[in-house]
């Protein structure tokens, strides 16, 4: 059996902050961002959280699955933004929806992290224990990144996206590769809370988003035509039978690069970025869902799915939609 997408949903903030507004707070430019990322605004939380995204979003695609929320017997979200350290996002977005039967719970792999739920999945599809799954990638950077650090806070935005999968014996996840590489985890990092217990003698605040852009883009430019390739020559197929590479939404010049190296048209490449910024584990769904809705996925297409991000980490399949 193969995980299928049978529904999906995406749900951002109403806010939207383009780049001419970003400009009246810090010393940056519409020219500098447009030409170094693609991105020419993003949406920010003002009333919405990650979990009011995160349901948002599952309950859209559960409407399109055709399922009830009673059905669904495995529910992840994708997230390095939890409203709360405990319980998980994913334990509130089933109370929201009353997926009563769900196991429910959080994966942190940052702008892998959807990649991360469609593997973990799949293989519980796989491997019988369950039959439906619903996967939430849902973010609200914008409370993690420092507001006065124009190399980072500019790259953000916040949003939802969500898929529900199913056991089916034809198409769906064909091929999967996915890692991760730990040593290198100072590249991209977010310090949580200290130890405040009474035998701590110093107290660091909580941290903000930190990054080494040129290192994660020489990382993402290397990294991600490799996996992809991997999984396609897992899957016995060539990049010329894809359908539409959907790759992580952080950097228009990454994605540009990326299809440079497979030797493929950019117009295979869809993307949002100009929309919506790098909304990290959201940023896969999202653009997934909107393809879905405008009706640019048909039966039989083959699509490559694509993710890097903090860990550091990494991932690719191959899906039959
Ligand atoms: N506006 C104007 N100028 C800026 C801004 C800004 N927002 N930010 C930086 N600059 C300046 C810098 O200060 C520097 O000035 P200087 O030359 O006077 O020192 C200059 O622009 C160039 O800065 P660089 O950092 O060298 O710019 P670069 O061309 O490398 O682009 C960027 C930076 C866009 C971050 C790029 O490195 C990148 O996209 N990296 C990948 C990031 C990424 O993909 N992250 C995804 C992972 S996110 C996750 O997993 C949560």
């Amino acid at each position: 059996m193969n995980a299928k997408i049978i529904g999906t949903g995406w749900e951002l903030p109403a806010y939207e902050a383009d780049n001419d507004y970003l400009s009246t707070i810090m010393e940056t430019s519409d020219e500098w961002i447009t030409e170094r990322t693609g991105i020419r605004k993003r949406h920010l939380a003002k009333e919405e959280t990650t979990t009011s995204l995160a349901a948002g979003a599952a309950g859209k695609a559960l409407k399109a699955s055709g399922l009830k929320a009673e059905q669904i017997d495995l529910l992840i979200v994708a997230t390095i933004t939890s409203d709360t350290e405990t319980p998980s996002t994913a334990c509130r977005v089933q109370a929201e929806l009353g997926a009563v039967n769900a196991v429910a719970f959080d994966i942190n792999a940052a702008c892998s992290g959807f990649l991360y739920a469609i593997h973990t999945a799949d293989a519980f599809i796989k491997s019988g224990i369950y039959k439906n799954v619903l996967l939430v990638g849902a973010e609200t950077l914008s409370k993690l990144v420092d507001w006065t650090d124009r190399s980072t806070c500019v790259l953000f935005g916040d949003g939802a996206g969500a898929a529900v999968l199913t056991a089916a014996e034809q198409g769906g996840v064909t091929a999967q590769a996915i890692g991760s590489d730990g040593s290198r985890w100072e590249v991209l990092s977010c310090m949580g809370r200290s130890n405040h217990n009474p035998i701590c003698q110093e107290q660091a605040e909580a941290g903000f988003l930190q990054m080494n852009g040129q290192e994660v883009f020489k990382f993402a430019i290397k990294t991600v035509p490799q996996c992809i390739e991997e999984a396609l020559k897992q899957a016995g197929i060539s990049p010329e039978e894809v359908t539409c590479f959907l790759l992580h939404q952080a950097n228009k010049r990454i994605i540009q690069s990326v299809a440079k190296r497979l030797k493929q048209p950019e117009d295979k490449f869809p993307m949002n970025i100009d929309q919506c910024a790098n909304t990290s584990a959201a940023s896969l769904p999202i653009l997934l869902a909107q393809m879905d809705e405008q009706g640019r996925l048909h039966p039989g297409d083959r699509l490559v799915l694509s993710g890097f991000g903090a860990g550091l980490t990494w991932g690719a399949c191959v899906l039959e939609w």
